[in-house]
């Protein structure tokens, strides 16, 4: 049997007449660039979130970018955030001039360790940027406390966390900003790249908008020193489709992992992801860990089973980071997690039998190698 860490092409199914007939609406118009489908979808997840402003971005890693430069961030700024991430959730700090100052993770969620982080401020930090990592929130609370007695910003990353509660509030809403993502694999996935910022704030909202239009307010009037980089035209009319779906897939994500859960909680050798019971994770990925992960993951691959893992290289780590002076060794919980941790697939469609053999395979691994 083949099970793929990913499979899209069973949720397209599904839907591709409504996909269809949204993409014909804007060919039929020719409006490519903004108009009435990133209007509309704007506006959609304006009220999914229940916020003031949702601002179409032509990435995820824009939409942390843009932020950065609508909040003012740049050279002689730290901002803090964690190096089990997502490339860009950095490299926007370094590309605005800032410097990024790492705080470790907890080991048990993945996520940024608030205490890690408070004892990382200095004179110089002007914001924080959360990464709710693997559809879990990190712990919000903790973190605007922080952040209102020292006068930062909280830069949300919720590019894999659209939908996912933290005491029953969307990871997103928190901060002055969430940036979102809409690549393919996200749980709101489009058919290419795409991004977002949410805010409650007319004031970022207008920067932002500026920003992503060559920083223009009105035509050929440049306030800011921008970039290019608005949500496409056809991207917002699929995940506007899509966007109806979001919570069945999240729901059917909850189910698998639930699955996954009962069946390893009794076995050695593996640790399945630990969710907070205050928490709604959306699983954009679940990731287990297990000491002997390159083994298991090999023995997964030659059974025909997909498996990824998420992140190899701590982001202090890389080499075109190694200016900044972090070395192997100085955040050990994030170093241990890129060793130790493995995504298995948990797509809404997996289905029972194909979710049965990952189960299967991976408890024969395990009882062979205790043998
Ligand atoms: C945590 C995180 N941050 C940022 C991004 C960047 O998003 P994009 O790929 O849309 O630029 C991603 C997704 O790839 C991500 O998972």
């Amino acid at each position: 049997m083949e099970v793929k860490l990913l499979d899209l092409i069973p949720q397209h199914e599904k839907i591709k007449d409504e996909i269809h007939r949204a993409v014909d609406q804007v060919f039929n118009s020719q409006q490519f660039i903004l108009g009435p489908s990133v209007d509309r979808f704007e506006k959609s997840m304006e009220s999914y979130y229940g916020v003031e402003h949702a601002v179409g971005t032509a990435s995820g890693s824009d939409a942390i970018l843009l932020s950065l430069m609508a909040l003012g961030i740049g050279p002689g700024d730290e901002v803090i955030t964690t190096p089990y991430t997502f490339f860009s959730t950095v490299s926007s700090i370094v590309r605005v001039g800032a410097t990024p100052v790492f705080a470790d993770i907890d080991p048990r969620t993945f996520n940024i360790d608030p205490e890690k982080a408070a004892s990382a401020f200095s004179e110089r930090t002007k914001a924080v940027i959360v990464v709710h990592l693997f559809g879990q929130s990190v712990e919000m609370d903790q973190f605007t406390e922080i952040a209102a007695e020292r006068g930062v910003f909280i830069v949300e990353d919720a590019c894999q966390s659209i939908g996912a509660l933290y005491h029953g509030k969307r990871c997103g809403m928190f901060g002055d900003v969430g940036c979102f993502s809409f690549f393919p694999s996200k749980n709101l996935g489009g058919p290419g790249d795409g991004g977002m910022v949410i805010t409650d704030s007319s004031d970022i909202a207008d920067r932002i908008r500026a920003l992503r239009m060559h920083g223009e307010e009105e035509k050929y009037k440049h306030k800011y020193v921008g970039i290019n980089s608005r949500l496409d035209a056809l991207q917002a009319a699929v995940l506007e489709v899509k966007l109806r779906y979001l919570e069945e897939w999240n729901r059917a994500r909850r189910l698998n992992a639930s699955r996954y859960e009962k069946a390893f909680s009794g076995l050695r050798g593996i640790t399945p992801p630990f969710i907070e019971e205050y928490n709604e994770s959306t699983f954009n990925q679940y990731v287990i860990r297990t000491p002997r992960r390159d083994e298991m993951r090999a023995y997964l691959t030659d059974k025909g089973i997909g498996t990824a893992i998420y992140y190899p290289v701590p982001l202090h780590c890389q080499e075109c980071f190694s200016f900044l002076g972090w070395e192997r060794g100085r955040l050990p919980e994030s170093e241990r997690a890129a060793d130790e941790t493995l995504a298995l697939p948990v797509y809404p469609e997996l289905g029972i039998q194909k979710q049965n053999y990952v189960i299967k395979t991976i408890t024969e691994f395990l009882d062979k190698r205790s043998l």
